[in-house]
């Protein structure tokens, strides 16, 4: 697997670039292939085409996530670039985890309604140097990424009365809906299908 780090930082040395050396450092000890960038807002990001993981990480100043990252999504090529890879986020900075999910990661999610974000993750001033928080938001990247990539063997069953309803439904959809309970019964880990689940599935999905 062949991972990147866009980053952005005003401060060289700073505490995000340290950070931003220890996930690496981890993600090379895990076997991953990594290399880092700087963001530069009018840069050309086509290169992350050939990366398979994209971590996305800044700090926060004045209430806004550093400018070069977010000039690059919002004037750049990142944003067309990124087009449905699989992404990480994180940000430094001095707020509350609760103020900065509410007020500094959309400014990045915003940008990124077509891909999988595997983990967000906000570190504080007072853990940056602390390995075991690095370690566990690179284990936590990695065991993401590896649960959706991995090929899966669907194993519910479906029950006579849900296999008598799928029936209802025209014949052209069956397919498909098929495919989504057996997915939602894996990932809620169900082991069968049954009416219920059918139900809470089409209620969390916002179906009809
Ligand atoms: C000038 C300045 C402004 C900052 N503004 C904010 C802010 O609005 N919200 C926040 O949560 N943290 C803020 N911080 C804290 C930084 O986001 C945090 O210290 C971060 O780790 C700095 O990263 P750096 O060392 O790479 O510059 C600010 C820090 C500085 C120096």
């Amino acid at each position: 697997m062949k991972a990147v780090i866009l980053y952005d930082s005003r401060k060289q040395g700073g505490s995000t670039e340290a950070l931003i050396d220890a996930v690496g450092l981890k993600l090379a000890e895990s076997g991953v292939y990594v290399e880092k960038a700087k963001c530069k807002a009018l840069a050309d990001y086509s290169f992350i085409r050939d990366f398979d993981l994209v971590i996305l990480g800044a700090p926060v100043y004045y209430f806004i996530v550093s400018s070069q990252l977010l000039g690059a999504l919002n004037y750049g090529n990142l944003k067309a670039n990124l087009k449905r890879k699989k992404v990480a986020l994180f940000l430094t900075c001095g707020s509350p985890e609760s103020m900065a999910n509410v007020l500094y990661l959309p400014q990045l999610k915003i940008h990124l309604v077509s891909n999988k974000i595997l983990v967000e993750k906000i570190f504080p001033p007072d853990v940056l140097s602390e390995r075991d928080v690095i370690d566990s938001f690179v284990d936590d990247v990695l065991h993401e990424y590896n649960r959706i990539t991995k090929p899966r063997v669907l194993s519910a069953k479906w029950t006579e009365e849900s296999q008598e309803w799928l029936q209802t439904i025209p014949s052209f959809l069956q397919g498909k809906f098929r495919t989504m309970a057996e997915e939602y019964a894996d990932n809620m880990g169900y082991s069968e299908i049954t009416l219920e689940m059918l139900e809470l599935a089409r209620d969390e999905m916002g179906g009809t």
